[in-house]
């Protein structure tokens, strides 16, 4: 039997990743939203691609979230997206209710479910909706590392005219404007970025990276980024699906590791069929840990502001 992908919120992000799983065949899925006919429309829309994908998919989209039951994974983009001069954090007292909403829901109709939760700002969502659901923070995972990486590698690829797949990147700490990029990790086929471009040129790439987010708010000027976001859900949820075991930055639960008590944040992770296998501890240098503690702060405060 296929596997059962649930889809929370039909609007940019969660219909285009419902399109990049069932057109690669790998899952079925639902896709729910609270407006009458979205889920529906984009649903059956998709349905009618499969045929032209060879794909043995099937999607349905619904508002009724119990047709969402017993999903393997369950994918949260409900919620509201930035518009031009907001932050992440601007979405927050908004974007929790939808959380809390959902994954109560889902607690009770997936109890099995791998979670991976992309609402904004995304590493506080995380670690609302493992509160939340009370899962093991294994089966609660947060996607934004991936996303900065795939942004990072971009634009270091159109920089060298070269190659993205021969282009390794590592981003940590909060999603966004937070996150914190290993540059000494940063490679081209194994060869040290640094040897192939000026510092003052990679850090204006990092810094491009940070607001990689905010660049295409500000073009869009309603909405905000969806095809990498779900080319970043897809990269998770076939790893999971398919056992990968790939390592993949993304918000998980620290309890300890790097340091860190009791916060989600985004570091590399394995990620296979029982979700987050393992939490990959690099050793940082002074600089970033300092990088990465100031990351874990931000994160901590608007966890607060929740009162989580
Ligand atoms: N349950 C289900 N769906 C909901 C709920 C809810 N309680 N509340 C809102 N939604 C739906 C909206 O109806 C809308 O269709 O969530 C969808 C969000 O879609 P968009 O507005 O297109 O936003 P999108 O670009 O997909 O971003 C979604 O992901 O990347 C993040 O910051 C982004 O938080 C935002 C989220």
């Amino acid at each position: 039997m296929r596997k059962k992908i649930s889809i929370i919120g039909a609007g940019n992000v969660g219909a285009t990743a419902a399109q990049f799983v069932v057109q690669s065949g790998i899952a079925d899925v639902v896709l729910f939203d609270i407006i009458e006919g979205l889920p529906q429309g984009k649903a059956l829309d998709l349905a009618e691609a499969c045929p032209l994908w060879d794909s043995p998919s099937k999607i349905r989209g619904t508002n009724i979230f119990s047709d969402t039951s017993d999903s393997d994974i369950v994918v949260i983009t409900a919620g509201l997206a930035r518009k031009p001069g907001m932050s992440r954090s601007d979405l927050l007292q908004a974007n929790a209710s939808i959380i809390k909403e959902v994954c109560s829901e889902v607690a009770k109709t997936s109890p099995n479910s791998i979670i991976i939760v992309v609402t904004n700002p995304m590493d506080v969502m995380a670690q609302l909706a493992w509160k939340i659901t009370e899962f093991s923070c294994k089966r609660v995972i947060g996607m934004g590392g991936i996303l900065d990486s795939s942004r990072l590698t971009a634009f270091l690829s159109l920089e060298l005219d070269i190659s993205p797949e021969d282009i390794e990147t590592i981003v940590l700490g909060g999603h966004g404007d937070e996150m914190v990029p290993l540059s000494r990790f940063t490679t081209v086929k194994g060869i040290p970025i640094t040897e192939l471009l000026p510092k003052k040129k990679i850090e204006a790439l990092i810094e491009r990276t940070r607001n990689g987010g905010a660049e295409i708010v500000s073009l869009l000027k309603s909405g905000s980024a969806y095809y990498a976001p779900s080319a970043s859900i897809f990269h998770m949820v076939k790893s999971i699906l398919l056992d990968e075991k790939r390592l993949l930055p993304c918000a998980a639960y620290l309890n300890g590791e790097y340091g860190i008590k009791d916060l989600y944040m985004g570091v590399p992770v394995i990620l296979g069929k029982g979700g987050v296998e393992k939490v990959v501890e690099i050793k940082l240098t002074k600089e970033e840990k300092a990088q990465f503690k100031k990351s874990c702060k931000s994160v901590r405060k608007l966890i607060k502001k929740l009162s989580i």
